[in-house]
């Protein structure tokens, strides 16, 4: 298929990740959703003592950090984002010590751990909104939630017209102790999620506490789940108009990114700032702009919010490029770092994401925009399987499906389970080594296909998608322009071609001391290039030496200058 080169620069060490300050600046952070990653026990999910025998794999692909989704007790309505117990693992995934031993572990190994939290709202099965129901309208315990009486003569109808982004009205009713209709509550997931009320004093002092025990257990941060959500407008104002899942991120909402909700991130970076080491945390902020966004990230609230206007560039160099310099000049004046990602548990996964024409086209194309989001600077979320260049699984059977949104009507796609499927680690048969036992079970089947993309497979072939990303994040770590700083600056270059010199300066000086090149040509068709320095990368087909070259189709180059 394609040949790349790579000669790394030995310029300068490696810095190791556990002694650099400002180490989340540019590192590089690898999402893990645990049921999916790496199954110990056979059962046919995965845990946390199957992640913690991977750790040394993460460690030689060459990432910075490892991002857990939830692992929390939970009856999983949500994939564990529904949490009944904020300090206590599910047995599913394992036990406290679990937990304990695979942060230090990572450690040991030189990676960051970052935990979700989960405070939008939590588990139905939650001690506090169990006793809230139990002990009906008037209860305290109610203001700790969004319990409302209901509209119409009967209370029959919800409080106010939002809609779940899992489909349906954000509320459901509730029964009365007696067994007689009773108030509704707010969830802006599913009805198994109800929202917390931030306006009480005991959430807030549950979460800090919450985040003290995850600190104290030794975690390095957070990613902070619905991060907007928090706080809702006051009154809890209708919107007045349906379809409101197609205005999230583009559009003002009186349930998210409430100004009210900077409060807590100030006073949630008080804690992190208690702890050495630079804790931080992490915000899924779905915001209208790059500029709210960057609200979050002050210098006395988080450290860095996902990137999902980039996410949703797709593959147009005109949108790539402004998504790009948008983020950046946001960033800029908070002095918080850009991040890039193309793929998470929430989203089509970008090899097929990115095909139009085929899985060929979409892998071709997945892996030249990973070696662009690695030149850029700040900091990079690779999705579990990304590196091995896994597509979506389009055909999962309806009866295996646990997506809660699949199950309501006109919510989000309610196809999340798709880029879910277990990881592919070695063998011939099912499930490749995700569980112990070839044959064993996996919580979601992975396509026949996968057994030649599974790690084993990939390993040692250079121009497979894994030695791909291991030699990208070898040569991040040692070329100091890649990830650094917060500037790119563009270079003349044809239509549907991007081009980009990054420099790395010295922090003493300011004097350059490291030139990258990074060219991407987005068209169907090779371009005419001038070869700017050395060659060190190419996502897809070999380089011809000399001054003038080829840039092949759908490629990303990177040369060392
Ligand atoms: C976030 C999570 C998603 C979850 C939702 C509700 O968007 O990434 O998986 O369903 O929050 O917690």
């Amino acid at each position: 298929m394609t040949q790349y080169l790579a000669e790394p620069s030995t310029e300068t060490e490696p810095s190791s990740p556990a002694e650099r300050p400002g180490w989340w600046r540019d590192a590089v952070i690898y999402q893990v959703y645990p049921r999916s990653f790496a199954d110990s026990d056979g059962d046919g999910v995965g845990d946390l003592q199957g992640i913690r025998s991977r750790l040394p794999y993460l460690r030689d692909l060459g990432v910075d950090a490892v991002w857990l989704s939830p692992f929390y007790a939970s009856p999983q309505a949500d994939g564990g984002y529904d949490v009944a117990d904020y300090r206590a693992v599910d047995p599913v995934f394992g036990t406290l010590l679990d937990a304990d031993e695979l942060i230090r572990e990572a450690h040991g190994l030189g990676l960051r751990v970052i935990v979700d939290v989960v405070p939008n709202h939590c588990s139905d099965q939650h001690d506090w909104f169990q006793r809230a129901l139990r002990e009906g309208t008037g209860s305290p315990l109610r203001d700790r939630f969004h319990f409302r009486p209901g509209r119409g003569p009967a209370g029959q109808d919800p409080p106010n017209d939002w809609e779940s982004i899992f489909g349906g009205p954000a509320w459901t009713r509730t029964e009365n102790p007696d067994g007689s209709p009773g108030e509704w509550y707010l969830h802006l997931f599913a009805p198994q999620q109800p929202d917390f009320n931030w306006e009480s004093p005991a959430v807030r002092d549950e979460f800090r506490s919450v985040l003290r025990y995850w600190l104290d257990m030794g975690i390095d941060g957070f990613r902070i789940d619905v991060a907007h959500g928090l706080v809702k407008a006051a009154g809890l104002p209708d919107m007045g108009r349906a379809g409101q899942l197609h205005l999230l991120g583009t559009q003002a909402l009186p349930f998210f990114d409430q100004d009210g909700v900077h409060e807590i991130y100030r006073s949630w970076r008080g804690i992190l700032d208690e702890y050495p080491g630079e804790r931080i945390g992490v915000a899924e902020a779905w915001t209208p702009s790059a500029q709210r966004t960057a609200n979050y990230l002050r210098a006395d609230e988080l450290h860095q919010a996902f990137n999902f206007h980039y996410l949703g560039a797709g593959w147009d160099a005109d949108a790539l490029r402004r998504a790009v310099d948008e983020c950046l000049d946001a960033m800029r004046p908070v002095g918080a770092p850009s991040t890039w990602v193309l793929s998470n548990h929430d989203v089509v996964r970008h090899a097929t994401r990115l095909a139009a024409d085929g899985p060929e086209q979409g892998l071709r194309r997945a892996r030249a925009a990973a070696l662009l989001m690695l030149a850029l600077p700040g900091s990079a979320y690779l999705y579990q399987g990304e590196e091995l260049g896994l597509p979506e699984v389009t055909d999962l059977p309806d009866e295996v499906r646990q997506d809660p949104s699949f199950f309501r009507d006109n919510g989000q796609d309610g196809l999340r389970d798709g880029c879910r499927v277990p990881i592919p680690w070695e063998g011939t048969e099912a499930p490749y080594g995700f569980g112990p036992v070839a044959g064993g079970p996996s919580w979601l089947p992975q396509p026949d296909s996968w057994r030649d993309l599974s790690v084993e497979a990939q390993s040692g072939d250079p121009e497979s998608t894994l030695e791909l990303y291991r030699s990208a994040l070898a040569l991040r770590r040692e070329h100091p322009a890649l990830g650094a700083g917060d500037r790119v600056e563009w270079l003349q270059a044809p239509d549907g071609v991007l081009a980009f010199r990054r420099t790395a300066r010295g922090p003493g000086d300011g004097r350059a001391h490291g030139e990258l090149v990074c060219a991407v040509n987005l068209t169907g068709a090779p371009v005419r290039w001038t070869v700017p320095g050395r060659p060190l990368l190419s996502s897809g087909g070999s380089l011809p030496p000399g001054e003038a070259a080829e840039l092949p189709a759908e490629t990303t180059v990177w040369w060392a200058v």
